[in-house]
Formats: structure tokens, C-alpha cells, sequence
């Protein structure tokens, strides 16, 4: 079935009798990938990589696509030996030092057109300056900017001399900045003096300055100005960037070579227990991997505007704003501010403006869109010819609403399944070549092998439609390497429940992705979410753990249990469940101490949306908080088993408080 000539009242009714939308043939005619061939040529493993390895310049060639040995530490391209930033940067000199490589838009309406050229100068001479401060080869730098070209400039600057980027999204609190900073053993952190967000310049240093009140060993703090003088205090003991790159203008610096497999960065994310862990990305395998999607999933030309509305401070900004981008010489969009602002035309006025082909947002963020009505994209002159969908489930009628009133019946949607651990997409469809299923990512990427188990790790039938465990059965290039510092971790977390542990050959290693998934006869799978006590806010991933973490630090809390309330905009929310202390009376106070906790512990964004005292928490007999039970009360539904519980009576209590309120 053709989507080109759908109109307006069937697409509904043409979901549910026929599921997929063809690509437009417009869009196959000039696509990167059209040949089915690439499957196979890719799957033929582990070499069918060295055709994505192959999309950059190495200083010297890897001498073995990949080394199984020592599972689950598996090497990718090993020997060679390559630079990050010159392959982003320097290597598109010859062809187009004049186009426009980063396009940002201030939120104000303020525009900077940096080119290839310009993005050398700068990255060149900010990587100078972080020399001058010491800053070494391996040194991890910690990042805490927001969306300002400063943000690519210093990944790239940091990629040239070989030292490990961790950049913190710039929402997350100063508790949060400071725990990475000592997680990650970073003597440098690199800020700015603040940003615009809805009108409002943000005081964004005093988030490092209250870090530093809570670390030991104090880093080297840079700081980079919003504007060409600082508009928030900075205090004395920090290093004015400008200043600095007064003293560094016109430095070159020769990129250093790198291994293949040295750390290109970290990016922590948030898990089922403790604190967040650093996944570490190695460089060669990452940027190959970064690169060919870009150019097949994505289907990135150089010529192309592409626009990537995600914030670089996750991992997707980091794959599919900087570096895979970057790595093909494409012109790539960053905006610094919010959809909505100064009205709810922005994206489309912007997309507009720049002549944008290829779009990417999230799920979240098409709700929102949809929300607010077709009237604002409408309003505007765009023509995507592709969009990309990341983060979470899209449920059918979003997915209808984006291509019918922003792809125009017109472009093509990928909806990628991946995470900040495997560094670039796993599932989802090339574009030219599989037709496309709303709600479905689609099918494995090629070289890609997911499979779906059940709890003990046996073999759920596929294309069954059955629902389980997703797995990927053989590695990848841009899988993370580790957890930052921490093996073990990496082990437990991502390996031992499907692997044979004891096992040296790679081949008995499954990777963990924590998310449940069923595939249906056509061989397209559906991601059904998180399996775990991760939750999914707004695009944004969050361990209840963490939250629970943050509130239970509040004096007079006893205990406290999150649970995921579904929302019709952000996926989920946050719900708190909170039993005070003996003797301490519910109150405004209490509540609204427990909520700048998370705010300060965490950021903002994860906000609890309801926090709810209770007397008592559902348990299991052995103590174990029963969140599921929860999230039924949470989500209006009918409560699971409550048989095991020490008191089966508490879930209805609640239920009936939470009524009541
Ligand atoms: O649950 C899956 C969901 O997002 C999780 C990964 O989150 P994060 O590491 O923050 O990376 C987000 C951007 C890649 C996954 O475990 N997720 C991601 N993409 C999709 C998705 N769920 C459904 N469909 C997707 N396309």
C-alpha cells in the first residue's frame, strides 16, 4: 500500500487493515541504501563491518575487525588507529571548508553558520587551550553545556588531543554534576555562565559552584561565556575560556592518533541499582558505527540541512547531532531553546528557515506537537523528506499524526530502537528498503542479531508475536566497552542473566538490552519498554532507584517507593509514595521538601508528579517493596497478585487513598 496518496479521514482505518506504509518512491530514488543485498554483505560477520570502518580515514589500518577472546570485552578494529576529530572536522577541508557544518539558532532568534573551516579554527584552538591547562591524553573531561555551539566545539576539541569526553546533560542538578565528576576521577570541567531557556537567562555556573562545594579534590573549572561578556557571577578561581583562547588564537594541533579501542567518551545513564554508570565508548568502532547508520538509517547526504532536535548532553546527540553527522560532512542543526518558545511555531519556523530535509525528535515530543494542533506546522513551509522517531514506544495515532501533518504523506519515518550502552541504532528499518509499520521499530539493522528469550533465557519462538526478553546475540562495533572503572558491573548488568559466564567463546554472550520486545510474523519487532526499574520521562531515562535515593534523604521520610505513571505527553511520570516518620504529620512543608530533593539531587526534569503519604509500603514477605503493585494504583489498573505480600490488604488502602485525594 502506498502512503503518497493517503488522505485525510482513512489513515486510521487503512492502520488496522493494512499496516504498512511504503516509502515514497521519490525518497527510494535517491536513498543510500537500496540494494537488499546490504543484509547480507553487512551480516557476513564480523568483516561485513569493515564496510562501515571503511567510511573513514585511519591513520593505519586495523589488522582484525574484531577479537572474541576475552568475552564480553570484545575489540573492533583492532590496531588501527584513527582521530575522531579529524574525521569530523579536517578531513572535509579539501571539499567543503565553506559549508556550513553546525547551524545553531539561539533560542532569541540568533544565528551562527559554522563551517567546516570555522569548526577547525575553533576545535583547533580549544584544543590548544585545554592543553595549556594540563589536560593529557586520557584525562577525562567532564562537559556541562547546554545546546550552544561550545558543546560540539569542546567534544571535538577534547577527541583531537585524546581525552575522554563526559558530557552531563546541563538539566541535571549540581548533586548530579558532582557525582560524575568524581565518578569519572575528572580533574576538568568545562561550563558555561548561562543559557537561554524560555525567555530567561539561566544562571547555569552556580550549578558548578555548588558541585564544588561537595567534592574533595576540586577540578580545573572552564568556563565559556553565553555572550562576549559573562552575564552570571563567575567566581575568580575559574579559567575565563576567552580569555584563554586569547592566548591560543590560530594554535593548530595534530590529532592524536588514536587505538581503535582507547575511550572515545563516557556517558552515564541511569540503571536498575545505585548509582549511574559511565558507559564507555571506544573510538574506532563507535565512530564507524555512528557513521554508516547516519548515512544508511538516517540516509545523511553531505549536502544535506539535518536536524536533530535532541539535546547533545544524551547519547543521541552525541551519535546522530555531532559525531555520525559530522563524520559524513553533512550540515547539521542544533537549537538551544524549547519547542515552545517565544510560541508554539518554533520548530516549524526553524525548519523552515534552514530549508531542513531530514528531521529527528522523539515520541514525546510528537505528542506534545499533536496536542497542540496541526495549525502551528501548518502555518510553515518545510518539506522533510525523511524523519526519524528515538527514545520510546510511539504509539500508532502519534505515529500517523507525524507523518500525515509533518512528512506531509511525504517522507519516510524510522523508528529507531537503541540506547546510550549500544552507541548507535539496532533496530529499526533502512528506509528504501523495508516498508514502514507504525508502532514497529521494524526489523535488525543489518549485522545486527536481536533475539527474544523468556526469564530463564530459552528461546521464545520467532516471529511468534510472543513477548519477552530482548537480546542482541553477537556484538556490535558501537557497543559500550564497559562501565566506567567498573567490570563487575558490566558483567551483572549487561551479561550474566543470558550469557554462559564461564564460557570463553563469544558466541555464548548475550547482551542484555532490559527491554521487553515481541516480533510478529513479518520479522518487525516492537519494543514494549523498559523490563526494569527504569523509567522513561519524557524521553528521558531515569532509575527509580535513583529517585527513591533523593527522597529518602529527606529528614522525616521513612521510606519511600517510585512508580511510573503513565502520561498522554511524556510517557511517564514519576509517582512517589512516601511513609514519614513515627509521629511526623503529613503536610505542604514535607511534600514540598521531598520534591526540591529530586530536583536538587537529580534536575528538574524529573520532577515527581504526585507524592502520595501512605502508612505502609506493599511488601513481600522478605521486605521487598512491591513497586508493580504501585504502578497498577498509579495507572488505574486492576492490582496483580498481592498474595505474597506481608499485609495483602495495603495495596487497596492506597488505592483508596489515592481515590479519596
Ligand atoms: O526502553 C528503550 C527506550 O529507551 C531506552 C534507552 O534509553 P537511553 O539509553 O536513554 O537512549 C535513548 C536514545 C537511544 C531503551 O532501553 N527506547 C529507545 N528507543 C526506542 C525505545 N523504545 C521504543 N522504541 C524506540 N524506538
Amino acid at each position: 500500500m502506498s502512503g503518497e496518496d493517503a488522505t485525510d479521514g482513512n489513515l486510521e482505518a487503512r492502520l488496522r487493515e493494512q499496516a504498512y506504509f511504503r516509502p515514497p518512491s521519490k525518497f527510494v530514488g535517491q536513498a543510500n541504501a537500496t540494494d537488499p543485498a546490504i543484509y547480507d554483505e553487512v551480516g557476513d560477520f564480523p568483516e561485513g563491518f569493515d564496510r562501515y570502518a571503511e567510511l573513514l580515514d585511519w591513520d593505519e589500518q586495523w589488522d582484525e575487525t574484531f577479537d572474541g577472546s576475552n568475552p564480553p570485552f570484545f575489540e573492533w578494529f583492532v590496531g588501527g588507529q584513527l582521530n575522531a576529530s579529524y574525521n569530523c572536522v579536517d578531513r572535509h577541508l579539501d571539499e567543503r571548508k565553506n559549508q556550513t557544518a553546525l547551524l545553531w539558532e539561539g533560542e532569541d532568534g540568533e544565528q551562527r553558520n559554522i563551517t567546516y573551516q570555522d569548526l577547525y579554527r575553533e576545535v583547533n584552538e580549544f584544543a590548544s587551550a585545554l592543553r595549556s591547562v594540563g589536560v593529557e591524553e586520557d584525562d577525562v573531561v567532564t562537559v556541562h553545556l547546554p545546546m550552544v555551539p561550545a558543546l560540539p566545539i569542546t567534544m571535538l576539541a577534547c577527541a583531537r588531543i585524546g581525552a575522554p569526553h563526559s558530557v552531563v546533560f546541563a538539566g541535571f542538578s549540581a548533586s548530579a554534576l558532582a557525582e560524575r565528576v568524581d565518578s569519572a576521577d575528572s580533574d576538568y570541567v568545562v561550563t558555561i555562565d548561562g543559557y537561554y531557556r524560555r525567555g530567561e537567562f539561566l544562571d547555569h555556573i552556580e550549578k558548578t559552584d555548588e558541585a564544588m562545594a561537595e567534592l574533595d579534590d576540586e577540578p580545573e573549572v572552564l568556563v565559556w561565556n553565553r555572550h562576549d561578556e559573562p552575564r552570571a557571577d563567575v567566581a575568580d578561581s575559574y579559567t575565563s575560556v576567552d580569555d584563554l583562547l586569547a592566548d591560543h588564537r590560530r594554535d593548530r594541533v595534530e590529532p592524536v592518533s588514536r587505538d581503535a579501542e582507547d575511550p572515545l567518551f563516557l556517558m552515564y545513564t541511569s540503571g536498575t541499582t545505585g548509582k549511574p554508570k559511565g558507559c564507555q565508548h571506544r573510538t574506532g568502532g563507535y565512530l564507524a558505527y555512528t557513521a554508516a547508520t547516519s548515512k544508511y538509517v538516517l540516509d545523511i547526504e553531505p549536502e544535506d540541512t539535518y536536524w536533530c532536535a535532541a539535546d547533545i548532553g544524551w547519547i543521541t546527540g552525541h551519535s546522530y547531532i555531532v559525531y555520525g553527522p559530522l563524520a559524513l560532512g553533512t550540515t547539521s542543526v542544533m537549537y538551544e531553546g524549547t519547542p515552545d518558545h517565544p510560541h508554539k511555531g518554533r520548530i516549524w519556523e526553524i525548519a523552515e528557515k534552514y530549508d531542513v530535509d531530514i528531521f529527528h525528535t522523539s515520541p514525546t515530543a510528537v505528542r506534545m506537537f499533536m496536542k497542540w494542533g496541526p495549525e502551528y506546522p501548518d502555518e510553515y513551509d518545510f518539506d522533510f523528506r525523511h524523519m526519524t522517531t528515538v527514545g520510546e514506544p510511539i504509539q500508532p495515532e502519534a505515529w500517523l499524526w507525524y507523518y500525515k501533518h509533518i512528512g506531509d504523506e511525504d517522507a519516510v519515518i524510522v523508528d529507531t530502537w537503541w540506547q546510550t550502552e549500544t552507541g548507535g541504532h539496532l533496530i529499526t528499518n533502512l528506509p528504501a528498503i523495508e516498508d514502514m509499520k507504525p508502532g514497529s521499530a521494524g526489523k535488525a539493522c543489518p549485522g545486527i542479531e536481536p533475539a527474544i528469550v523468556d526469564d530463564e533465557g530459552d528461546p521464545v519462538e520467532s516471529k511468534s508475536g510472543q513477548a519477552g526478553n530482548l537480546i542482541i546475540q553477537r556484538p556490535w562495533p558501537s557497543m559500550l566497552q564497559t562501565v566506567y572503572g567498573n567490570d563487575e558491573r558490566f558483567i551483572d548488568t549487561y551479561w550474566r542473566q543470558f550469557s554462559d559466564v564461564d564460557s570463553d567463546d563469544w558466541r555464548d554472550w548475550n547482551y542484555k538490552a532490559g527491554d521487553g520486545a515481541v516480533q510478529s510474523s513479518d520479522g518487525y519487532y516492537r519494543i514494549l519498554g523498559r523490563l526494569d526499574d527504569v523509567m522513561n520521562v519524557a524521553g528521558h531515562r531515569l532509575g527509580t532507584m535513583e529517585l527513591e535515593s533523593a527522597v529518602a534523604e529527606v529528614e522525616d521520610v521513612a521510606e519511600a517507593a517510585v512508580a511510573a505513571r503513565q502520561h498522554d505527553e511524556k510517557g511517564e511520570v514519576p509517582d512517589v509514595y512516601v511513609v514519614l516518620r513515627d509521629g511526623v504529620e503529613v503536610s505542604d512543608d514535607a511534600r514540598e521538601r521531598i520534591v526540591s530533593a529530586v530536583e536538587e539531587e537529580i534536575g528538574k526534569f524529573a520532577r515527581p508528579s504526585s507524592v502520595v503519604f501512605v502508612t505502609d509500603l506493599p511488601k513481600t514477605r522478605s521486605g521487598k517493596i512491591m513497586r508493580r503493585l504501585l504502578e497498577d494504583i498509579s495507572n488505574d489498573e486492576t492490582l496483580g497478585d498481592t498474595t505474597t505480600l506481608r499485609d495483602p490488604s495495603v495495596p487497596e488502602q492506597i488505592r483508596e487513598q489515592v481515590q479519596s485525594d
